[in-house]
């Protein structure tokens, strides 16, 4: 008798170094992730009473919380996620010499292998590479110009007195509109800002995180690059998310089918001058960076400012430990079988919420679920946060920690109703589907009842990145 099951065949297991060669296919279902579980944590639900109270005593800034206090963390997929017991091994093998050490030589293999660019530069995280790129190379008055440049990013162009200047596909900006390439640069606007700004510098940010995790496609990254040349402006990839970009590509983008996706990713890498990455995110590690670049001379200058700040060149500011981790795996998150899985799961979720009736941001991005919270509260105006208002629900009612995406993260978006996000950030490998069920139900009540939420205002607010450290409170 013919079974009734539906047996769904899983992805073919990692097989060692060659297994980031394996072409990325769209699955029809998302298939059993290809790992297990052999180290938990204990988490645990607060009673109600005790998660209000947690929440105000943080200021109603969910970055003030306890994490202890966290049911399930999608603050960030930052640092966040899982090592695999081939990093764990590689921790413990590491080499902690201050120079010269064999996990120095081992993390640069990787990022050479998987960016292509020959100079590379160590750091303790993303900002530390935006950080000595932009004071190599930015002067008071420049201008950069972006798909959309991250708060960090933003932060360390504005400190040195220069400008960044986003520049989106318009399709990004629609919430709704479901085009599945809508990452990149808008072409035109760059040509136009391009003749008429002193920029010095083209950020490609892969994946667009503060738009919705679209990916950049290689079309635009590659008439970008040709325009960056004809005006003598080098172009870099923010490439904390270079692996979902190539993922999604490999799903979305004719151009790329059949093509694996570490090759996808070198083929982005290849149209720039360098690269920023922090480490956290498709590193698959708890810390750390790097900037990768082809100009020796101004991998020089920043090695100037590496040495006295992060770090000797061999580490700057990392253990050895962390740099082996990184460098397994930076491999690892191209892998055909973990990368299905983690953008299965992100699209899952995607179809879940939608599933609930709750507005989000379409479509899925690579490593977070974006609800359209501009559009669940309309009678909250982005200047009391509807993005914030949805995340202080999501913890009250179900402990779940979200992020503002919004008026409160970017001030100038405050005239921007269709900018008003809340991510959920899924770190890698870390929660299972009755957790992100729980998530979707818990938004899908909210949902139902979104009259009963209102705004917020801030009491006190640091100048810059105001959303890590303001103290809020109900409108
Ligand atoms: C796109 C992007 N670039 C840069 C950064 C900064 O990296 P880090 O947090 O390691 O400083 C982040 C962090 O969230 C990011 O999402």
């Amino acid at each position: 008798m013919p079974s009734e099951l539906t047996i769904v065949n899983p992805p073919p297991f990692p097989r060692g170094e060659d297994a980031i060669m394996t072409p990325l296919r769209p699955p029809a279902h998302p298939a059993p992730e290809p790992y297990r579980i052999r180290s938990v944590e204990r988490i645990r639900l607060l009673p109600r009473e005790e998660r209000l109270r947690a929440l105000a005593d943080s200021g109603h800034n969910l970055f003030r919380l306890r994490a202890r206090d966290v049911f399930i963390d999608l603050l960030t997929d930052s640092g966040t996620g899982s090592m695999s017991d081939r990093q764990w091994a590689a921790v413990m093998e590491a080499d902690e010499s201050y120079a010269g050490s064999e996990s120095w030589f081992r993390f640069e293999a990787a990022v050479r292998e998987v960016t292509g660019f020959p100079e590379v530069i160590p750091t303790h995280q993303g900002r530390a590479a935006e950080r000595l790129l932009f004071e190599a190379l930015l002067r008071p008055g420049d201008v950069v110009l972006s798909n959309a440049l991250f708060d960090t990013t933003r932060a360390n162009v504005e400190r040195l007195g220069a400008r960044g200047i986003d520049l989106p596909e318009p399709a990004a900006l629609d919430p709704l509109d479901e085009s599945p390439l809508k990452g990149g640069i808008a072409l035109d606007a760059l040509e136009r800002a391009l003749a008429a700004e002193p920029v010095r510098a083209i950020v490609l940010t892969a994946t667009a995180n503060s738009l919705g995790g679209h990916p950049v496609p290689l079309g635009n990254a590659t008439a970008a690059a040709r325009l960056a040349k004809k005006k003598g402006v080098p172009l870099f990839i923010d490439g904390a998310r270079f692996a979902e970009n190539a993922g999604l590509l490999a799903r979305r983008d004719p151009s790329c089918e059949g093509m694996p996706a570490a090759r996808i990713a070198l083929s982005l890498f290849d149209l720039a001058d360098g690269c920023l990455v922090s480490a956290k995110k498709n590193g698959l590690a708890h810390i750390g960076g790097f900037i990768g670049l082809r100009d020796a001379a101004l991998a020089e200058r920043v090695r100037q400012g590496l040495v006295v700040t992060e770090g000797f060149e061999t580490y700057g500011g990392l253990a050895g430990r962390d740099l082996d981790a990184i460098a397994v795996g930076l491999r690892e998150a191209l892998d055909e079988g973990f990368l299905s899985a983690r953008l299965d799961q992100v699209e899952a979720f995607h179809a879940a919420l939608r599933a609930a009736n709750v507005p989000v941001v379409c479509p899925a991005g690579g490593h977070a679920v974006y609800v359209d919270s501009g559009a669940l509260l309309p009678h909250v105006p982005p200047s009391r946060f509807p993005g914030h208002s949805v995340a202080c629900a999501l913890y009250a009612e179900g402990g779940v920690r979200s992020c503002e995406v919004g008026a409160l993260m970017f001030p100038e978006a405050e005239k921007e109703p269709h900018r008003q996000l809340t991510r959920l950030a899924i770190p890698w490998r870390t929660y299972t589907a009755s957790h992100l069920d729980h998530v979707a139900r818990t938004l899908g009540q909210i949902a139902a009842q979104r009259e009963r939420l209102g705004g917020y205002t801030i009491v006190s607010a640091p100048a810059a990145l105001r959303h890590f450290r303001a103290v809020l409170a109900p409108a």
